[in-house]
């Protein structure tokens, strides 16, 4: 029962994160345009229970006001008529909520023990799609759950016993891979994968003019002297909207930053540290291009970061960077193995065919690629807006994974996308440029 499985490894884990926050966080909104901790408490099971058992399997409802308000959450920077509508709506008390996920559970798991789940001219339920669904929504969330703690104050946090931060090491020299023409693969074929996102769908293969990349990502070390530079006073190395940005909220520095008493610290999970020289610079889209500019290079594409993370010499498209095994602690930093990340450098057994490293982990990366529809794109059945809302050319598409990104999610084909000017997401960068050989580093 392999789903069963995975849908309760999932609950224990949205479980102990919620038992991170003490009690007065509750009600609180870490992110402004996003819901309060409560709505997510009861979403995760609301979700699952409205697109398994509800509509997929037709059963009746638990709580229609309840199923309604935990439906669905809402995107950075809608209007703010939106966002007021959702602060005033009224909350539940923890019990309400526990008491309905509490049965939402139990129908989830009834389902996914007893339910015909698989039927094969059912429009959600074909190969387990409803299924798979949930199980992939909830992990995301879980992603999404972290970098909302993170902005929530340490002193509302319980820190696991034992966990210290991995600060050690200094910034690796930064090289630059040269990566020949070639062809990168992108998407994937529906059924290839035993369950697949609308916007990952169909594959295709489109061609890749040689490039160089760096071999790590940009570490706070190289940002900061970008930021020492004065970049974040220099209209030059901005977009207009970008530099909009900065001079209406004043930002002067990567969010994850803050400067206290003569010294630069990060903004850890569970407490402040030391910038840590070596980690991945978490910025936003905006800050990643801006620093880009300045060195004169620029993000990757999508197709780049595809072959730069997948392609071979001999035109065959791995399954992971380092290959066919399955991932481990080795190869990177991802499936919630660390509340922070770890150097630059640390997984080298992680690297790509062409030596890149820590392209799946430690950080998403951001490309210059606007999200949008591949050819051929098709909503969802049992998740339709879950893609095409936001094909509004106001997102760019993040490859890769986080510290957060569960193991399940690390597929060639899979794609997040952000609003350029969202700054709280784990998401780092590294630039490229068109890499004639004669600048071959
Ligand atoms: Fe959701």
């Amino acid at each position: 029962m392999p789903l069963l499985d995975w849908y309760r490894r999932n609950r224990a884990r949205s479980a102990a994160l919620f038992d991170l926050l003490d009690d007065d966080a509750y009600y609180g909104r870490p992110i402004a345009l996003r819901q309060p901790v409560v709505f997510y408490e009861g979403h995760l099971p609301a979700f699952s229970f409205n697109t398994l058992v509800k509509r997929g399997l037709g059963r009746p409802g638990i709580d229609a006001r309840l199923e309604a308000l935990f439906a669905r959450g809402i995107d950075p920077e809608e209007t703010a008529a939106s966002a007021q509508a959702a602060a005033n709506s009224r909350w539940p008390t923890r019990e309400e909520v526990k008491s309905f996920a509490a049965e939402a559970d139990a129908q989830v798991v009834d389902a996914l023990a007893h339910g015909d789940i698989d039927q094969p001219n059912h429009p959600l339920l074909n190969r387990s799609e409803a299924a798979l669904c949930i199980l992939e929504h909830e992990v995301m969330h879980q992603e999404t759950l972290l970098y909302m703690w993170h902005q929530i104050p340490h002193a509302q946090k319980r820190k696991p016993s034992g966990y210290v931060p991995h600060v050690d090491g200094t910034s690796p020299a930064q090289a630059w891979v040269h990566v020949p023409d070639g062809i990168a693969t992108l998407g994937v074929a529906a059924w290839s994968e035993p369950f697949t996102w609308d916007n990952e769908r169909p594959a295709w293969t489109t061609p890749v003019a040689e490039f160089r990349i760096e071999r790590h990502n940009v570490t706070n070390e190289r940002y900061m002297e970008f930021v020492d530079a004065g970049g974040y006073a220099d209209e030059r190395w901005w977009q207009p909207k970008d530099w909009a940005w900065l001079r209406a909220t004043g930002i002067t520095h990567p969010m994850f930053w803050t400067y206290q008493r003569g010294q630069w610290l990060w903004r850890g999970m569970f407490e402040l540290i030391p910038l840590p020289a070596a980690w991945p610079v978490y910025v936003s889209h905006a800050e990643a291009s801006a620093y880009a500019r300045w060195k004169g290079c620029r993000l990757p594409t999508e197709a780049e970061f595809q072959r730069a993370a997948y392609g071979t010499r001999n035109g065959h498209a791995q399954r992971y960077p380092w290959g066919d095994m399955p991932p481990a602690s080795r190869h990177g930093l991802f499936d919630f193995a660390s509340w922070d990340p770890a150097p630059a450098g640390t997984h080298p057994d992680g690297a790509s065919a062409w030596g890149v490293e820590d392209l799946i982990g430690n950080g998403w990366e951001w490309t210059s690629t606007v999200f949008g529809p591949f050819p051929g794109f098709e909503p969802l059945p049992s998740y339709p807006e879950y893609s095409a809302d936001f094909f509004d050319g106001e997102h760019f598409v993040m490859k890769g994974a986080s510290p957060a990104t569960a193991r399940e999610l690390l597929r060639p084909s899979f794609r997040n996308w952000f609003r350029p000017r969202y700054p709280y997401v784990y998401a780092t960068f590294r630039c490229v440029d068109d890499g004639a050989d004669t600048r071959r580093a």
